[in-house]
């Protein structure tokens, strides 16, 4: 069966050549007469795998020797708890922006922990745009600032950041490698890998090692920053094959010309899809132009009541997962990385063809 386009938001397309290659190789890899799954993380061969994992990635994001980097389990979620566990103190305080859905989960997660102060909002204007940095204001003290430079359901994001008084935490599980970024502006950046690394579960901690040592007595070791990087992200089984299947990713990306390169494609994929919304009537988009995504496309249709029609017959297309999150309603292309920019141009000739029909 020829594969469909997935335009879900995780987890998300893989580039093909990643799957095949996992496949020629699932039985037996490297000539050890072994699954990479089935090998110990402890031997020199995944040593070795999850080194150059580290290293591409490093590279990738020209990420320089004063930050850590790990690989962790629990996806971004488990980072929720792990940033104010880590960084911030029960009685200090914590500065976090609420751009839509992930912004408040981690919100609600960080109160367990520390005093958070809200910097800044755009809830009252149902998070059509994203608060400007230049708006955000920090309470005393403040141990850091967390954003969500993308929020996936939303579909908006804050495009650049600017130096910050205080120490930035990004959770950037939607925008990693889609854009290039300057490491050095953060002090933090976390997410999961299921949108543009690898599979789900993994997660990825570029934290700076001058924030290292300073977690709260209850944290738990297994996530505790500093104990994870001095046992090179292995104090337990890591999650191996999806280690694996990331390096992958990596290597596939820097094939392709990395960050640099890739973000031409995202920006060229994400323009056209947005230009054919703004031009028709039947299609909207209401987020701020400045603070669309490239990743996430959310629309909604004039009327609602064809909703299901167009999500039945965009899977007959082989258009796949284009439902909108239930908060937002409508639809939302996911663009990630490894989607092709063909899905995008089937996409819009498939919604051009069901406007013709239905307006
Ligand atoms: C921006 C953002 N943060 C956090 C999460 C939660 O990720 P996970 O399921 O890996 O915990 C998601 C998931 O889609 C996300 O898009």
């Amino acid at each position: 069966m020829p594969r469909k386009f997935n335009f879900g938001a995780g987890p998300a397309t893989m580039p093909e050549s990643v799957l095949t290659e996992v496949q020629e190789e699932l039985l037996d890899w490297n000539g050890l007469g072994l699954s990479v799954m089935e090998i110990s993380h402890r031997s020199p061969e995944f040593i070795e795998i999850a080194k150059q994992a580290e290293s591409d990635f490093r590279d990738l994001l020209s990420i320089s020797d004063e930050y850590a980097v790990l690989f962790t389990h629990g996806g971004a979620t488990m980072q929720n708890a792990m940033v104010p566990l880590n960084l911030a103190s029960p009685e200090g305080n914590v500065d976090y922006v609420n751009s839509g859905h992930w912004a408040k989960r981690s919100i609600k997660e960080a109160e367990r922990y520390t005093n958070v102060n809200i910097a800044a909002t755009s809830e009252e204007e149902d998070f059509k745009y994203f608060p400007a940095q230049d708006s955000w204001i920090f309470s005393d003290n403040s141990s850091y600032v967390h954003y969500t430079p993308n929020e996936t359901i939303g579909g908006l994001c804050l495009r650049t950041l600017h130096d910050c008084e205080i120490p930035v935490v990004a959770d950037y599980s939607s925008g990693i490698l889609s854009e290039p970024i300057d490491v050095s502006k953060f002090s933090l950046i976390y997410g999961g890998a299921q949108k543009n690394i690898g599979p789900s579960g993994l997660g990825f901690v570029i934290v700076k090692k001058d924030l290292l040592g300073k977690a709260q007595s209850i944290t738990p070791n297994l996530l505790n920053y500093t104990l994870i990087n001095e046992g090179e992200s292995m104090s337990n089984t890591p999650p191996t094959f999806a280690w694996y299947v990331a390096g992958k990713v990596f290597k596939w990306l820097k094939s392709m010309g990395g960050v640099e390169a890739i973000s031409i494609i995202n920006n060229r994929k994400a323009n056209k899809l947005y230009d054919y919304i703004d031009s028709s009537d039947f299609y909207s988009n209401n987020i701020n132009i400045e603070n669309r995504s490239i990743m996430n496309v959310p629309f909604l249709l004039g009327n609602e009541d064809l909703n299901d029609k167009f999500l039945e017959f965009s899977k007959e297309a082989g258009l796949l997962a284009l439902k909108g999150h239930r908060s937002v309603g409508g639809m939302r292309a996911s663009i990630y990385n490894g989607l092709p920019e063909e899905a995008v141009d089937a996409l819009i000739e498939f919604m051009d063809f069901f406007q013709k029909e239905y307006s």
